[in-house]
């Protein structure tokens, strides 16, 4: 995988891989090491086999949707070769990868029968619309997750796996209301990364009370700030108030809006760098989620909890498990 990355990589026309390089200095502007998007992506790639497999059986169409996707490729470290694929790439080129080199996922070499990608930055759409070489089966848009996420027609047989990465800012976030109308009545089991500490920032610096409902509102749905419904949902008034907010309080808040939409099922993976969480992968299902617990166990065992050892997988760098393929075997 590392090297159909790199081939993309070098293959890109002089305009693309300036479009590429801008990419990478603004989403890894601060690590040289760049843990955070290594580690996402890997709960990514881990999910999308055991997802594919289970949906295969029960549903026809097997839907995915990228609401922040980039351009398609994703830099884990400070080398220009440090390059994976990102994660519009990973669910269209994935699934054939374990197929071909990991038995029990033979079945699932067709992926996703139909693919959705938005960004709202159409440089970097136009890159993915050519790495992705657009099959038929895949749809690009340019705007705003939030307008058009609900406008996706989903056929009634299909199951969905929604992946949302936007970026820490309160503008990036997919708010209550596109989530709200897209999985009302369908089956879509939902990854997103809450970056837990920047909205808890961005909220903290709203200093005038009807400005930090309405983001509030916004992000989390009507009434959100209703005593009786934060009594309910367990959430501490100070999310509503202005003043410091803390993480804990805006995971809490996303996962009392998912339950409100529907949500059973879990999983909140932290992801931690020297001693601090940088975010939450957050995995939620509608149903009684069988495949999860079998996920989470899986992450619990496997996951390499060192950063060295994780990217040495991506890079299928030489050792014991030299390939997340071959990791995936055990
Ligand atoms: C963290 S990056 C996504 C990285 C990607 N998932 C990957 O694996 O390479 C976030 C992307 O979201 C896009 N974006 C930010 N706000 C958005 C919004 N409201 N709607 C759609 N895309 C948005 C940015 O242009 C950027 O490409």
């Amino acid at each position: 995988m590392h090297k159909e990355a790199l081939d993309l990589l070098d293959n890109l026309s002089g305009e693309d891989k300036r479009i590429v390089d801008k990419f990478f200095r603004e989403v890894y502007r601060q690590e040289r090491e760049h843990y955070w998007s290594i580690t996402k992506l890997f709960y990514h790639a881990m999910y999308i086999p055991m997802f594919l497999q289970i949906a295969q059986k029960y549903y026809p169409e097997q839907v995915y949707i990228d609401t922040h996707s980039g351009p398609g490729l994703a830099k884990i470290g400070g080398s220009d070769r440090d390059v994976i694929l990102g994660s519009p790439l990973l669910a269209l080129r994935w699934p054939k990868i374990i197929a071909e080199n990991v038995k029990q996922f033979r079945k699932i070499e067709k992926g996703f029968t139909r693919l959705y990608y938005i960004d709202k930055d159409p440089r970097r759409i136009s890159v993915l619309k050519r790495l992705s070489g657009e099959p038929a089966n895949v749809n690009l848009s340019v705007g705003d997750a939030n307008l058009l996420l609900p406008k996706i027609d989903v056929p009634g047989n299909a199951i969905v796996y929604l992946f949302v990465d936007p970026y820490g800012s309160l503008e990036s976030q997919l708010g209550y209301e596109a989530l709200k109308t897209f999985v009302a009545g369908k089956r879509v089991d939902l990854m997103i990364n809450v970056l837990a500490p920047n909205i808890a920032q961005g909220l903290s610096s709203i200093r005038n009370k009807n400005t930090l409902l309405a983001r509030i509102e916004k992000l989390f749905g009507e009434a959100f700030c209703d005593n009786r419904l934060c009594e309910k949902l367990g959430i501490t008034q100070p999310l509503c108030n202005p003043g410091p907010k803390k993480a804990s309080h805006i995971l809490r808040a996303y996962w009392c809006t998912l339950k409100r939409l529907g949500y059973r099922k879990y999983s909140i993976l932290p992801v931690k760098f020297k001693g601090t969480i940088l975010y939450y992968m957050v995995l939620a299902v509608k149903g009684s989620g069988k495949w999860i617990d079998g996920y989470k166990e899986f992450i619990h065992l496997h996951a390499p909890k060192d950063y060295k050892t994780l990217k040495n997988l991506w890079l299928e760098a030489t050792g014991r498990l030299a390939s997340l393929s071959r990791f995936l075997e055990q």
